[in-house]
């Protein structure tokens, strides 16, 4: 068929002129050296500017010679292994993540994608968000996450489902209790069944103690009764059998009276068969106040037959920031990885949010912020280094080392 068409193109052509009788065919016949001697002074042109880019790259000066090392401006050094990839089996090393972050910044996405297994829903998946009118639910932004998530191989942490904060208004305390307890079902059962066999674990409950371990007041209290805990975690099993189910809550970190009560609660529920598969430590903690008896404390949990897991530590500085601040929070960092580490219940250790541009700490800890990880331009604080470090130190261990505290 090509040989058809190239006759058939060659019988078509008029015969061949003589190239230099005609303008066209002088400047043809010059073509040859004209492009060779572009080509040269484009490569010229190239190699100049690649030298210049090279000489201001690294501070003008005879130090800046083509052929010496790079460079350390990169937030992570080439070689140097992700959380992720040092993370020992059975520990997820999550962050909480928010939808505004993923659609507008590919910088802060890619950070997430690399440095996480696990993720968990900053606040997507709050009543408010999810159910804004009665019935009507608004799923693109945690889909979003939870998509973005089984992209990049990560698990989803389910945050949350009860809790006392964040509630749309149309959620009247006017109303009697059987309607109370018909849309707390309703939320639960089709919000889990909606992302059934996709999130690994749900904070069924958060928040339901007080600083002196009674159950907090809250609607749900008021109206339902203690009953409403254990009511949920039934629902939540219901909808999906495979998801583990989690009570989370703050101030729970050391040995306090909250956490007394939470452990009594715990054993309570699970004595009854409620389906309580774990217990969320937050751990929104501050530089100068590392928490004490972590790891004693999250053993009592685990010896109840429970998993625990950090489910959203930060660590915040007041400000100004120092450096001497920063060694400090980088140390609270790693004792409670060191702590999850040496407590073989423990299955996750989540971080809320990894950049000190999207933290929650400046709007509701006055003074305080520069929590995170990465600082706002994304680059590793010396807390990251310390988890690095700890995970590296643990690789190829037992997991339950000697406890830290
Ligand atoms: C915070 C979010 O980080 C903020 O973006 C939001 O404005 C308020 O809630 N305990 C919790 C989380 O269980 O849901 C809270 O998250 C932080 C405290």
């Amino acid at each position: 068929m090509i040989d058809q068409l190239s006759a058939r193109r060659d019988v078509s052509r008029p015969p061949p002129a003589d190239p230099a009788r005609s303008p066209t065919g002088r400047f043809r016949a010059l073509r040859l050296p004209i492009v060779l001697v572009s080509l040269v002074l484009v490569i010229a042109a190239l190699f100049a500017t690649g030298l210049a880019l090279v000489v201001k790259a690294r501070g003008d000066g005879p130090a800046g010679v083509v052929g010496s090392p790079p460079v350390a401006s990169e937030p992570a050094a080439p070689g140097r292994k992700t959380l992720r990839e040092l993370a020992p089996p059975g520990v997820r090393i999550g962050s909480a993540a928010d939808g505004r972050g993923l659609s507008l910044d590919p910088a802060y996405s890619s950070l997430l994608g690399t440095e996480f297994n696990a993720m968990t829903t900053e606040n997507a998946m709050k009543w408010r968000n999810l159910e804004p009118l009665p019935g009507v639910y608004a799923w693109p932004g945690a889909d979003q996450l939870v998509e973005f998530a089984e992209r990049h191989g990560q698990e989803v942490y389910g945050h949350t489902l009860v809790w006392h904060s964040d509630m749309p208004k149309w959620v009247s305390p006017e109303w009697p209790a059987e309607r109370i307890r018909t849309e707390l079902r309703d939320h639960v059962t089709e919000v889990v069944s909606r992302y059934r066999g996709r999130v690994w674990a749900w904070d069924v409950v958060n928040e339901v103690l007080d600083e002196d371990g009674s159950l907090r007041e809250t609607l749900w209290l008021r109206k339902l009764g203690p009953g409403y805990i254990a009511d949920a975690f039934r629902w939540a099993h219901a909808a999906d059998p495979g998801a583990r189910l989690f009570i989370n809550d703050y101030g729970i970190e050391g040995r306090t009276r909250k956490a007394d009560a939470l452990l009594a609660l715990v054993r309570d529920l699970r004595r009854d068969g409620v389906p309580v598969d774990g217990v969320g430590f937050q751990s929104h903690l501050a530089w100068d106040e590392p928490p004490r008896e972590l790891t004693r404390n999250l053993r009592r949990f685990a010896d109840v037959g429970v998993s625990v897991a950090i489910t959203e530590l930060d660590v915040r500085v007041e400000l100004p920031v120092t450096p001497e601040k920063l060694k400090r929070q980088a140390a609270v960092y790693r004792q409670v990885l060191k702590s999850c580490l040496a407590v073989p219940g423990c299955v996750s250790f989540t971080v809320w949010g990894f950049t000190d541009s999207r933290s929650w700490i400046p709007g509701y800890h006055r003074g305080y912020g520069a929590a995170c990880l990465f600082d706002a331009d994304l680059t590793p604080k010396p807390a990251y280094l310390a988890l690095v470090d700890e995970l590296s130190r643990h690789a190829g261990t037992n997991r339950a080392g000697p406890a830290p505290d």
